[in-house]
């Protein structure tokens, strides 16, 4: 069992918890994620990872209510514990993996909207851990909805807050931060990282594409077991079909199909949907996830 050690509501139907996980938090890394169940019968919920502590074994985790599982989970208070921990899965962000002196020389923008916030966090942190600080943009439907700010204030070079409503911050889309950042503040980036909804990270590619910033994003589709076997995370990435949860789930956002992958999140909802996708992709489904009747 994986105890909850905090369990915090950070706005209205966003919470975050510090779960005991101390193999995962040994070896997880930004980018990274986890899948919870609360119970045997649970549903395998996938959630990036907002932070981690090595030594005192926790892993903490953000997630937003919006079905009948995560709103059974922010019923959990600390004590209580899930049933299943698994990861950490997926690969680690890019950036990881680079020289952090390289790193240090480029000008990196961060991009996060809404519950994107908390995946965004670690790459920060990290960053700034290896004395490469990175300019960020947070965006948010409204002040009430805005997560994490105190936290990125520490870890960012720039903090720059955009509102939908205009209640705090800058009025506008993380978008509009963008444009302006680059085209009235003489702002250069040599590279964007976008994470929030794939509808925001549609848009934020379409527009460095333009700006010729690449741009990396992270998908997050249904997953079912996280291991690529059953292809509920199946995107296509240029002229590839890609798993999120084994290819990814970090992709270079100016080649994926965002416009499928939200067709494909929506059908996937409906075992009449999960059908249809099969016939459709036939053999590179991945059938045996049990949801689709896949291989059968
Ligand atoms: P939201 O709808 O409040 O959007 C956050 C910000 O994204 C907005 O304030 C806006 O600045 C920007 N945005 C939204 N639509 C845009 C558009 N068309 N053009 C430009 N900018 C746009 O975000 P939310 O309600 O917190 O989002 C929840 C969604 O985020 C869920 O679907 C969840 O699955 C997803 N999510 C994704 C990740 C990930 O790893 N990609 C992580 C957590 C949550
Ligand atoms: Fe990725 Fe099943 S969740 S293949």
């Amino acid at each position: 069992m994986y105890r909850i050690v905090k369990a915090k509501q950070l706005a209205e139907k966003i919470w975050l918890m510090d779960v005991e996980a101390p193999r995962t938090a040994r070896s997880c890394e930004p980018g990274q994620f986890v899948i919870v169940k609360i119970d045997e019968k649970g549903e395998r919920i996938p959630l990036t990872i907002c932070d981690y502590d090595r030594e005192a074994g926790l892993v903490t985790i953000v997630f937003q209510e919006v079905g009948a599982s995560t709103h059974r989970m922010a019923q959990m208070r600390e004590g209580d514990a899930f049933e299943d921990f698994v990861g950490p899965l997926g690969r680690p962000s890019e950036l990881i993996g680079e020289d952090p002196e390289a790193l240090k020389q480029q000008k990196i923008l961060f991009v996060a909207g809404g519950v994107g916030t908390a995946p965004v966090y670690p790459q920060v942190k990290w960053m700034k851990a290896h004395g490469a600080e990175a300019d960020v943009i947070v965006g948010a439907k409204t002040k009430d909805l805005l997560i994490l700010e105190e936290e990125m204030r520490r870890e960012a070079g720039n903090l720059y807050i955009t509102t939908d409503d205009g209640s705090y911050g800058r009025g506008g889309m993380v978008t509009d931060a963008i444009r302006d950042l680059v085209e009235n503040q003489g702002k250069h980036y040599d590279r964007c990282v976008a994470i929030g909804p794939v509808i925001m990270m549609k848009f934020v590619c379409l527009l460095t594409k333009e700006l010729g910033i690449p741009t990396i994003v992270s998908m997050n589709p249904i997953m079912v077991d996280g291991t690529g076997m059953c292809g509920a995370c199946r995107l296509t990435v240029g002229d590839e079909v890609k798993f999120a949860c084994v290819d990814g789930p970090e992709f270079d956002g100016h080649l994926v199909n965002f416009d499928e992958a939200m067709k494909r999140q929506q059908m996937y909802r409906t075992q009449e949907g999960r059908a249809m996708l099969k016939l459709m992709e036939g053999e590179t489904h991945h059938g045996g996830c049990g949801y689709c009747g896949g291989d059968k």
